[in-house]
């Protein structure tokens, strides 16, 4: 009894809601109630979601009761007629979920994540997707396909456009503040909306980059790199629902993969929400090999522990003869009903179907564009600045070239279906609209697309950029060239952007490149070649205004980079956190052409590295510029020696040596120096934003739970492992003093 006492205590002390705990035992007694009412037939309806292409025949299908889910309607009044045939045309009255990829903003549109990734700045990724759940919600929808937190280390895929970049810690940060953003405090809010958390699992692996392609993850992986973001998300974000993906892993596909699906999402995290399958990728067990048919695919799926079907409805088709044949059993399918009911409980749908559906009051909202703005300028990122020709000042005869600077369709990026381009403030518009009374701003695109190969203005601009001050090279690529099912085996600017910016360095004005891309460009020439690069992403709506409020100065940089840029493609995949060889590069690689003509087999030293392209990236994880410079003082820490329960504290000075204000992202990586398995040379544990005035100086302390060492090391459990750690705290995945300490 005394015992009983003192956990009501703890439950009390720690802020244990009980009330949550009994509503959650209500939902739970709800869900009984239902499903022994629901029929067969009104069952395999709930696991059924329907694609809105034709609303004619859905409104008779959900009629007949065979509709849990609508995706994609994101008109208030179509939601509300589906709603009201649920509600109060079906025997049940169990309401439609509506779903919808409510990526990077529904009207108002943020960076693209990984331009939000770069920012490093959870809060304000979290504030975005809240925006986005305010302003997607009040058209009746209620659950997002995001956040992506696939890790992607392949700039070759264009779905890296969608993801938070190659890193497990980052991934992780950025995964869950979406999570909580577009969920909002309670789920029953009419604002909050459900998260689904993609794809399960390894999605990001494929195979050269090539998007829906083999992986071969090996479990030990799954768990210490693709997994993790994943697990977070269930563990500190209360996600609502997962969807698995296209891939086949090691000859499994993901909507068959009872292994992710049961023991781990289930068993190991006591998952509550529900999955759902990607689209069509039931079926498309058929083509992978794996299913002799759509009948056998349903069986695998529903055995593996796939809650909802997206669109190509085979259970709807099967599951009664399944049953039948006693290929699947009712308590699988109950299971999965139950987590279905469960999430829509707690949306509060069968409190409030219905949605106002007030959109001119929520869409585009003042405050909605100004933090888009704020995310665009913390999520660009300086790469070059020499000289320090950034920021300039206002007067200036500036020259305006590239199919970038004024194209509103192509910076709102990839996955945008309901932002309308007709709201973008592209860099030509925000430069002359904030900036032009004090410059004279020449503007010429010169190229109309960036795949455009039409050289007839080269002149044109030739002469312009002879008169101006400045040249602004807006280049990069469109949005159509990243995302779902767009890879690119060649990552040099599209079409004759690099030709075009050869010529214009050719009149000697200073250049300023900008670059607008869904994922990491090989720029290395154009960098040489240009005084200043600035890395916009494809960055939403308020793009331009962010963009031209760094450029002037208004906006300090200060995102870094979430992932690895290459050199060149046959550099791919190059990400910080791998593993070493037995034979690491030391930095003094030879270059190719130093080569001795037959020089002898083992004079090049036998280390791992490319002879023509080296060890180094074109610029490291973490890299960014800013127009402060910041010193890093000698680290110091509370303990070298630690135990496994103890918090590892490490404090220095951060100085802004600069004339600006400005913020330095502190990044604290660590390296597992022995242990009973390899592990990365560096992992990224924990990063802080500090702001400093002009000469300003602080104190920063990093506290590092000795538990955030942990990994899945020989026998697959998750621990930490006792030996020695060395520890960098820099401005980037290469920067930083090395401190060590050990763990007993
Ligand atoms: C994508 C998912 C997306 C779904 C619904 C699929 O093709 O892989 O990420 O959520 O379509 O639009």
């Amino acid at each position: 009894m005394k015992k009983l006492h003192y956990i009501v205590f703890l439950l009390i002390f720690f802020g244990y809601n009980i009330n949550a705990q009994n509503s959650d035992a209500q939902i739970e007694k709800k869900i009984d109630i239902l499903l022994k009412k629901m029929t067969l037939k009104e069952k395999i309806g709930q696991m059924n979601q329907l694609s809105a292409d034709d609303m004619e025949t859905n409104f008779k299908v959900i009629q007949q009761g065979m509709a849990g889910s609508v995706l994609s309607i994101t008109n208030p009044e179509i939601a509300n007629k589906a709603q009201k045939i649920a509600v109060e045309q079906t025997r049940l009255g169990i309401p439609l979920i509506f779903g919808r990829d409510v990526i990077h903003g529904f009207k108002t549109i943020f960076p693209i994540p990984l331009g939000q990734a770069a920012s490093f700045n959870p809060d304000l990724v979290e504030k975005a997707a809240r925006v986005a759940a305010i302003e997607a919600s009040e058209t009746g929808i209620r659950w997002t396909f995001a956040p992506m937190i696939d890790i992607a280390r392949d700039p070759r895929w264009g779905r890296i456009a969608e993801s938070c970049g190659e890193d497990p810690y980052l991934t992780s940060v950025m995964g869950v503040a979406m999570i909580k953003g577009f969920q909002g405090k309670d789920l029953s809010d009419p604002s909050s909306i459900a998260a689904c958390a993609k794809h399960f699992a390894g999605y990001g692996a494929a195979e050269g980059g090539r998007d829906y392609n083999t992986t071969a993850i090996t479990e030990r992986q799954f768990r210490n790199v693709y997994l993790v973001p994943f697990e977070e998300a269930v563990k500190k974000a209360n996600l609502a629902t997962i969807m698995t993906a296209f891939n086949a892993n090691d000859g499994i596909p993901s909507s068959g993969n009872e292994f992710l699906l049961k023991q781990i999402l289930r068993k190991e995290w006591n998952f509550k929400g529900f999955v759902v399958s990607d689209w069509a990728s039931i079926t498309e067990m058929v083509d992978h090999g794996f299913c002799t048919d759509n009948k056998e695919a349903a069986e695998k799926a529903i055995n593996a522990g796939v809650d909802m079907e997206m669109v190509s409805g085979t259970y709807v088709a099967y599951i009664e003869t399944l049953l039948q044949e006693k290929k699947i059993s009712i308590e699988t399918i109950n299971e999965e009903i139950r987590n279905i009911l469960r999430v829509k409980f707690k949306l509060g749908l069968f409190e409030n179907p219905y949605v106002k559906g007030n959109t001119k009051d929520v869409f585009y909202k003042e405050e909605h564009l100004n933090l888009a703005e704020k995310l665009a300028e913390e999520s660009i990122v300086l790469l070059k600045n020499e000289a320090q020709i950034l920021p300039f000042n206002k007067s200036k005869t500036i020259a305006v070239f590239g199919p970038l600077a004024d194209a509103p369709h192509e910076q709102l990026g990839t996955w945008v279906f309901d932002g309308e381009k007709n709201h973008t403030i592209t860099p030509l518009k925000a430069l002359k609209e904030k900036y032009g009374k004090d410059s004279n701003i020449i503007y010429e695109p010169v190229l109309k697309y960036s795949r455009d190969k039409d050289s007839t203005n080269f002149d044109k601009a030739r002469k312009i950029a002879q008169e101006a001050d400045v040249v602004l090279l807006f280049l990069g690529e469109e949005s159509i060239l990243s995302g779902e099912a767009h890879s690119l085996s060649d990552l040099n600017l599209q079409g004759i952007q690099s030709q075009l910016l050869s010529a214009l360095v050719k009149t000697k004005t200073p250049l300023i490149t900008i670059v607008m891309a869904g994922r990491p460009l090989t720029i290395e020439k154009e960098v040489k070649l240009s005084n200043a690069v600035l890395y916009a992403w494809h960055p939403g709506t308020m793009g331009g205004s962010a963009i031209a409020n760094i450029l002037f100065g208004k906006a300090n940089p200060s995102a870094k980079l979430p992932v690895t840029f290459p050199k060149n493609v046959g550099q791919i995949p190059m990400y910080y956190n791998h593993l070493n060889t037995g034979r690491p590069a030391n930095g003094s690689e030879l270059n190719l052409t130093n080569i001795p003509v037959e020089a002898s087999q083992t004079s090049l030293g036998n280390k791992s590295y490319y002879l023509d392209s080296g060890t180094q990236p074109l610029f490291p994880f973490g890299f960014g510029l800013s127009y402060s410079s910041f010193d890093y003082g000698k680290l110091k820490l509370s303990k070298t020696v630690l135990k496994k329960e103890e918090v590892l504290e490490i404090s220095f000075t951060l100085k802004n040596t600069a004339q600006y204000e400005g913020t330095e992202i502190a990044q604290l990586y660590i390296r597992d120096i022995t242990a009973s398995i390899a592990l990365p040379v560096k992992e990224l544990k924990s990063f802080q934003r500090i702001t400093l005035k002009p000469n300003e100086e602080k104190q920063v302390t990093f506290k590092l739970p000795i538990t955030d060492l942990a990994f899945c090391g020989i026998d697959m459990k998750k621990k930490v492992e006792a030996g020695k750690f060395d520890l960098w705290i820099g401005s980037n995945s290469e920067k930083g003093e090395k401190v060590s300490f050990e763990v007993q």
